[in-house]
């Protein structure tokens, strides 16, 4: 999801970047990872890539063959039209959506076919902070900062009905934690995937953390990185 930025607390102000800056957020799904990836993209000054929204199009477009023999042909192709173009984070937030996506996020043509996109924007001059499940290990792996932010599925559960509620859906809580579960399970077995904790990334586990003291937590951590690879430079 892309972070709701309102959510951000004011008096966390943005910062000047004197170089350039890789931060990769990844975890599982409605971890806090797109809300905490906005926010530390608006302290640092930099700019973010929610890369789930690329997926989430993806199976937006290929849904209508789903089931068909069909559905790899569209999602492959799907996946070649997305241009970078700003995606529609609430038209494409849902949680039937999400699990389209975990199903053409599986198809390794779908994966190639957005690799250089992503690679593009991490790459940037200046930096970029870049949300998903593989940019620590497949799309970025020398970023500079990698955060993998995890949370227990009841608490991810309660914090992704909250948010549909927040848009005035009703929200089946049964079957939306069995979608979420159903998410993950795919996602762990996808081989194509990369979706591990990258052993350099630092773990952040936001179940009792509301997103002040979350997003707090993930600026000390970049701090603390940037502080040590400053200190070695020196
Ligand atoms: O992050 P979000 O929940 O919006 O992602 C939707 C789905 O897209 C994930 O469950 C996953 O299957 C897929 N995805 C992916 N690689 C990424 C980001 C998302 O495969 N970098």
């Amino acid at each position: 999801m892309l972070g709701r930025l309102a959510d951000v607390p004011e008096d966390i102000v943005p910062e000047d970047v004197e170089n350039d800056m890789i931060i990769a957020v990844d975890g599982p799904a409605a971890s806090g990872k797109g809300t905490l990836a906005a926010g530390l993209a608006r302290h640092y000054g930099l700019p973010h890539l929610d890369t789930g929204l690329l997926y989430r199009a993806v199976g937006k477009a290929a849904a209508r063959l789903e089931g068909t023999d069909q559905f790899e042909v569209a999602a492959i192709r799907a996946a070649h039209e997305i241009d970078g173009a700003p995606l529609d984070a609430a038209e494409l937030g849902g949680a039937e959506i999400g699990v389209l996506a975990s199903k053409v996020a599986v198809i390794a043509e779908v994966r190639a076919a957005l690799f250089d996109l992503q690679r593009r924007f991490a790459t940037q001059p200046g930096g970029a902070v870049l949300d998903g499940r593989d940019i620590g290990t497949r799309i970025a792996p020398e970023a500079d900062v990698k955060l993998f932010i995890s949370a227990d599925s009841k608490a991810r559960m309660e914090r992704r009905a909250r948010q549909l509620e927040a848009r005035g859906l009703s929200v089946d809580r049964y079957a939306l934690y069995h979608q979420i579960e159903e998410r993950d399970a795919r996602d762990m077995a996808n081989p194509n995937g990369g979706f591990y904790r990258a052993p350099d990334a630092h773990l952040l586990d936001t179940t009792l953390l509301g997103i002040e003291a979350a997003l707090r937590a993930a600026v000390a951590i970049v701090d603390g990185v940037m502080a040590r690879k400053a200190g070695h430079r020196s």
